[in-house]
């Protein structure tokens, strides 16, 4: 049994999934593809994430916290590019790992996507109700916390539950719509940002950068390991490969196209943000509209609060959609029930995934608090993309002629640098959160014990081989045996 559960996939089988009738369409361009990550980037990491960091861990030095996560997530986007235009199919690391690894490993990274995809979705959902209950409440419309507010502060978090179901409703519509609708609010969302860096830099006083490091370098890491949420979704891009038109050149421009422009715009608003106010001042869930309220620049902080929830939709849009296409590729493999990859006739989106999704996160953002979940998903990311590296690694000794349109500079030096940079990350969060995902990893592997080992395409595929290949050693030997027979009974003749 052990061969068995770590049989890998081949490739030359991915590929050939390209031409099944259970494909999904090819409508996404390489500008949509970069839409698409930066709607699945750009969010809570920036606009509320980023003050407590700030405030707590890293200080001014905020903008270190953010390099030192983008060079991590830079080395794990050169391999995540070769990756996506070599197997160019949905499921994201889940598939490559089924690759170069196994069926085990790749059913666990599939497991921890959950909390990149699913849960951080959740997350996202809270802090979209926060910035909705801020901006009604400074229109003078108060809504009561036991409707705005999980259970221990209110009861429930309506809103974050409302807008996950909305979505739902719009990813079933099929993907053209949505990356439409994911189009317009990223371009609303970039240019807001960018509003801000503009306004901000007029607002700066130098002071506010002193001292630059108030935790010394310990923060800035903790810090790093924290708003490496922020960067979570350059890999979103993968998930699409199945649905992007000639995916070999247009998924590494996409991955890390979208990479490059959010690290841009994350240092322009770190550094803006620590110019206009004391970090001290930073311990807050809407850190940059409070800055430009703090420079009475009421106008922007009224369009940026705007701006921010525009954002936050889109990243909420983008995870669920990631988390849907991972269930459908798994589903597909046999580890989750067949319904999870069947098409809606009309939409040809995996309708049943898609509503699984919907109803999980809207319960888990409907009744958890946000922190804890934060750090839950930068543990099962950073772990997924070390994952990846390896898996990078053992292709490249493994099928070293495979067609690679684009392919990871100095390997293997790149796919180490990403195990070590993640590696560190995760080494930088709380016991706590190491426990938890701990007991996950365990609970994950005994789902795949009481299903997906046993419904697996792949293993009853090998079943059928030796079955095929036992009876037709029987068959031989039958004929063998009467062949036998004959010689023998014309030799008595
Ligand atoms: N990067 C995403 C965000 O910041 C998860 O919301």
């Amino acid at each position: 049994m052990k061969k068995h559960i770590f049989r890998k996939k081949p490739i030359s089988d991915l590929l050939s999934k390209e031409e099944d009738q259970n494909s999904l369409k090819r409508t996404i361009g390489p500008l949509n593809l970069i839409i698409l990550g930066l709607g699945c980037i750009l969010g809570a990491g920036i606009f509320i994430v980023t003050g407590v960091v700030s405030a707590q861990y890293s200080g001014p030095g905020l903008v270190l916290s953010f390099v030192v996560s983008a060079v991590a997530c830079i080395f794990t986007a050169l391999c995540y590019a070769e990756f996506a235009s070599m197997i160019p199919i949905s499921g994201s690391v889940y598939t490559y790992t089924y690759v170069a690894m196994g069926e085990i490993w790749a059913w666990m990274i599939g497991w921890v996507l959950m909390y990149e995809y699913l849960i951080s979705a959740s997350a996202v959902a809270v802090g979209w109700s926060a910035y909705i209950m801020e901006l009604a409440n400074s229109a003078g419309i108060h809504f009561p916390q036991i409707l705005t507010l999980p259970p221990g502060m209110g009861l429930i978090n309506l809103p974050a539950v409302l807008i996950i179901l909305l979505l739902t409703g719009i990813l079933i519509r099929g993907v053209k719509e949505s990356t439409r609708f994911n189009a317009i609010i990223v371009t609303v969302n970039v240019a807001i940002i960018i509003l801000f860096i503009l306004v901000g830099l007029n607002h700066i006083n130098p002071v506010n950068y002193h001292p630059f490091a108030p935790y010394g370098w310990s923060g800035i890491l903790q810090g790093a390991a924290i708003v490496f949420f922020a960067y979570i979704g350059f890999d979103a891009v993968s998930t699409a490969a199945e649905e992007t038109k000639n995916p070999q050149r247009t998924m590494p421009i996409g991955i890390i196209g979208s990479l490059v422009i959010s690290s841009i715009l994350y240092i322009a608003v770190a550094a803006v943000l620590n110019g206009m106010v004391p970090y001290t001042s930073l311990n807050t869930s809407s850190p940059v509209t409070f800055a430009l309220n703090s420079a009475h620049v009421y106008w922007a902080a009224s369009i940026v609060s705007f701006g921010a929830i525009f954002g936050l939709t889109s990243v909420l849009l983008t995870s669920l959609f990631g988390q849907t296409r991972i269930f459908f590729s798994m589903s597909r493999d046999g580890l989750l029930p067949s319904s999870f990859s069947k098409l809606h006739p009309e939409h040809k989106s995996p309708v049943v995934s898609i509503l699984i999704v919907g109803i999980i996160a809207s319960l888990i953002a409907g009744f958890l608090p946000l922190n804890t979940i934060i750090e839950l998903v930068n543990i099962g990311t950073l772990s997924a993309f070390i994952f990846l590296a390896i898996s990078i690694i053992i292709l490249r000794i493994r099928e070293p002629d495979l067609p690679r349109k684009f392919k990871c500079p100095l390997v293997p030096v790149i796919p180490v640098l990403s195990i070590v940079f993640c590696g560190f990350l995760i080494t930088q969060l709380s016991h706590t959160t190491l426990e938890r995902f701990s007991i996950s990893l365990i609970i994950g592997l005994a789902v795949y014990v009481a299903y997906g080992m046993k419904n697996s395409k792949l293993q009853n595929q090998l079943y059928e081989n030796i079955e095929n290949t036992f009876s037709i050693n029987l068959k031989i030997k039958s004929q063998v045996k009467a062949l036998l027979k004959n010689i023998r009974g014309s030799k008595r003749y």
